[in-house]
Order: C-alpha cells, then structure tokens, then sequence
C-alpha cells in the first residue's frame, strides 16, 4: 500500500524489537521487506467500520455549557498479544467531540490522570489566553483546570489537544486530541449534518509501531520527525464507513506529528471542499484532491452512488522544493477510508452555492507588518522561550505578516487565537482552497506567505499567545514564539512571569 521509499530506521527500540525482520529481510533478500513491517500489519487488520467518536455530553449550568474531560492512559489492540499503551480523554484513545454554538458560554473541567503534566489548547478558537491550554496554562498530575470562555466565531471544525512545554509530540502521539466543532446558526441549510451519519469526523494520523506493538517516535533524525506507515483514522486501521446517502461530508483533520497528507478519491472524483480551517467557504470549491499539513482540517462533501465503493486515499503530495520530497512522505500512497455505499441511499440536497459570507481584511487598515522566518528549529533566529515577549500587538488592530520557511524541508505555521486570510503567495492570489479562515498554514520552502490578521477583544499583559510550526518535533524543538495582544498605550511586560497557578 504504502511505498517503502521513505522508509528512514526507526528508533532504537524498533530496531532491536526488528531482528525478525532482519532475518525475514536476509530470507527474502529484498530491501523492502525492511519497510514493510507495519505494511504487512496494515494489510492484516480487518476492516473496520469508523469509529465515531461519541459528541461529548454536557450540561447548562447557570447559562453555561459545562463539559468534562479526562486524560487518561489506556491501550490498543493493534499488535496480537502486544498491547500498544495509549492515552486519550474519556477513553483508551482520542476523546470525544466537543460540540457548542456561537454564543453561547462554555466551561470544559479537564482532569489530568496521567502521571504527568498536560494541557489542553483548543486549537483554532478565538479565547482569552489563560483560556488558551498552551504551555502557560499545565494541568499537573491529579489536578483540574476549568478554562471558561464565549464561543464567537463562525461555524467551524477545529480541535484540542496538549501543548505541554517541549512534550506536545509524545501526548499527542499517544493519542489525547479530539475535535470541536462550532456551530453557528448563520450556517446555511442543506449541507450533509447529520453527525456520524452524513457528517462524519475523519482524524488522520500516521504512527510508527514497534514490533511490541508500542507507538514509537522516530530518532533516526528525519528533518520533519516521525512518518509512520501505520494509518489510523479515528483510532483504527483500514477503517470502512457505510454510507446511506447520496452526498456525505467528511471533517478532515490532520491530527498527524509530521505527515501532510494530499486526500483524494482512488477514482480521482470531484468533491466540493466547503470548510478550511475556520469556517466555511464563501462558496463550494471544486477540487479533485487536497493537500493538508499537520493540524489543517477542511471539510468536503462528496456525491455517492448507490452500492458503490470508493477509497479515499492519500495520494503523492505536493510540498513544493523540499530537498528529497520521498524523504518527507512526498511520495507515500495509501488507503485512508473506504466509503461503502448501501443499495438504496437516502436523497441529499445539493450543496448551496453560497455557504458563507466572509468579511476580507484589507491590507490598507493593516497597522504594521511582522516577519517570520522558519529555519532549522527556530523563527526569526530565536528558540522558544516562555519567559520572552516576541511580538506586541494592539487589540482591535489588523497586521500583515510575511512567512517563509526558508529551509529545504516542511515546515507549517499556526497563529493562536485569530483566523488569518492569505492574501498572497509569493506575491500571486492564493488558490481557492487557501480562500477562507486559516490558522494553519503549509509553507513550501522559499516562498513567501503574505497573511493578514485582525487581533479582537482579549488583552493580557502578563499571559502571550504562541505562534509555531505544527510539525511536532519542531515545536517541541522550539520552533514557537510568544505575543501578548495589549490595550493601546498599555506598557508591554520586559518578562512573562513563570509563576503559574495550576
Ligand atoms: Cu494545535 Cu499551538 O497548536
Ligand atoms: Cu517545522
């Protein structure tokens, strides 16, 4: 399924537990069974029907929707005989979704039961910053933290998961992420909403498993971190989903450490993609396929026939001039969901033309710009440090930031708290999948990124923001910057306090 290409020596631990496969390898005498280790796994596994994961209960206490989550450690079943030790919220892996609407208030009680420090950072949510579960806000082993906010922001899939200081890869890995999706009454009628049903969350990621059946990390230096040959979609392998209407639409979410996967139909069909990152489009995009970096999600609906089946896949991606784009998973293929329609399906009806109106920022009332260069593990030279103020913005003012990754390898780039458009790419109007709210954002070497972003409502002079890459090592690695968004006038901080509460 997978090509073995890429196949980079997996950590230590996989090594020694692959002596078996070292025998096999001078068995066979072929190069690729080295790789084929977890191909072999993959192709193995029974068909499985997705998993959905369950809408998160709640509960309105005084004008508030109250939800709980517990980080946990569990195990998975993924390698007869060898339990794969995990962690998720509310069970064994991933968590469930949280689900609210614009404008109404939200408290989320996170209990930390693992044995070690986490945090929960609502990705893509427009929040206060003692709100925000970045690595200002840790949840030590045994305690809880109520973040609290108001949910503004138009209808949207976004997620959460830790970002504790210098471990986000390890928890994320083992498994503790989930998806929110904000709901908003503005959203038009007619698009596929029925959860789990016609409107389906679908979290892609790849893992490396040891022979142990442990999901391990790679050390063997590949730039962009670990790509596994493991495909999990909501927790499982070779996942299948029945469908029973004529049009579904799929929340994608790359949920992946490293990996940019490039979704397509195995029979190259059009499907209309209505969401990125923060919200809806302003209208469908036609599009035969789509590239998404670490942490991107966008939602697409796409046509059935009645008794068909039909392989989503990811097929060979587009990173722009990256050094060795196999070394990279620039040339993996392989099967992501399998779509089986029943004989008979229920109608749909056709996705609106107009999904959204979308407000442009204009760079004329942009009061400044930044720039940001991604090299090696650090922005604009500077490793990550949480007691450093990077960058000072005024609530209520629109900036233009120019990004470029200026290395021959993948890097991405996620701004907390704000939606940004892309107003341009190397100086060209971007495509028009990059046309609506972003947070994320995939940067092919040597181009230059032109986004645009509105900094509203929360100020804090003593709590920052982050802004990073998302490939997972990197931003353990230090690859993060700070800002603090300050009242006009307000005395920025020299330093940001490390005295943290929780
Ligand atoms: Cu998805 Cu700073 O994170
Ligand atoms: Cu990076």
């Amino acid at each position: 399924m997978e090509t073995v290409s890429d196949f980079r020596r997996p950590s230590r631990r996989a090594v020694v537990g692959g002596f078996t496969s070292l025998g096999l390898l001078a068995l066979t005498g072929t190069l690729a069974a080295c790789g084929r280790q977890n191909e072999i796994q993959l192709a193995a596994a029974p068909a499985t029907s997705l998993p959905i994961p369950p809408v998160a209960d709640s509960r309105v206490e005084d004008g508030i929707r109250v939800f709980e989550l517990e980080a946990r450690t569990g195990t998975l079943d993924l390698v007869p005989g060898f339990p794969t030790t995990s962690a998720g919220f509310n069970g064994p892996y991933l968590g469930p979704t949280l689900r609210a609407e614009r404008g109404e208030h939200v408290r989320v009680k996170i209990t930390n039961s693992l044995d070690e420090v986490t945090s929960v950072h609502w990705h893509g949510m427009h929040l206060p910053p003692e709100m925000d579960g970045g690595p200002h806000q840790p949840v030590a082993a045994g305690s809880t933290w109520e973040p609290e906010w108001l949910i503004d922001q138009p209808a949207a899939t976004l997620w959460y998961h830790p970002h504790p200081h210098g471990e986000t890869q390890r928890h994320v890995n083992l498994g503790l992420a989930g998806m929110f999706i904000v709901d908003d009454a503005d959203a038009p009628e007619g698009l596929p909403s029925d959860y789990g049903v016609d409107d389906v969350p679908v979290i892609v990621q790849d893992k490396m498993v040891g022979d142990e059946g442990d999901f391990l990390l790679d050390s063997s230096g590949n730039e962009v971190g670990t790509l596994g040959k493991t495909l999990l979609v909501n927790g499982v392998r070779n996942a299948q989903l029945e469908v029973a209407s004529r049009r579904i639409r799929l929340r994608l979410l790359n949920a992946a450490p490293a990996r940019t996967f490039n979704f397509t139909f195995a029979d190259s069909r059009e499907f209309a993609l209505i969401a990125s990152d923060g919200g809806l489009l302003t209208a469908p995009v036609p599009l035969t396929s789509i590239r998404l970096s670490p942490a991107e999600r966008a939602e697409i609906v796409v046509d059935i026939e009645p008794g068909e089946r039909v392989m989503l896949r990811s097929a060979g991606v587009e990173l722009g001039a990256v050094a060795v784009p196999a070394a990279f998973g620039g040339d993996d293929e392989f099967d992501v969901l399998e779509l089986r329609a029943a004989g008979e399906l229920a109608p749909s009806s056709s996705v609106p033309e107009t999904l959204a109106s979308i407000e442009r920022l204009r760079e004329d009332d942009a009061v400044g710009l930044r720039e940001f260069r991604l090299a090696d593990r650090k922005i604009n030279s500077k490793d990550m440090d949480m007691g450093r103020v990077d960058e000072i913005v005024r609530v209520g003012t629109t900036e233009v930031w120019e990004v470029r990754n200026t290395n021959p390898y993948p890097h991405n780039f996620h701004v907390h708290d704000v939606q940004f458009q892309v107003l341009a790419i190397d100086g060209e109007e971007p495509p028009p999948e990059l046309g609506g709210w972003k947070d994320t954002i995939y940067l092919e070497p040597r181009r230059v990124y032109r986004i645009i972003l509105r900094f509203g409502d929360y100020t804090s002079s003593s709590v920052p923001y982050m802004y990073h890459c998302h490939l997972l090592l990197h931003e353990d690695e230090g690859m993060m910057g700070q800002f603090v968004v300050l009242e006009k006038g307000e005395a920025a901080p020299l330093r940001i306090s490390m005295d943290h509460d929780h």
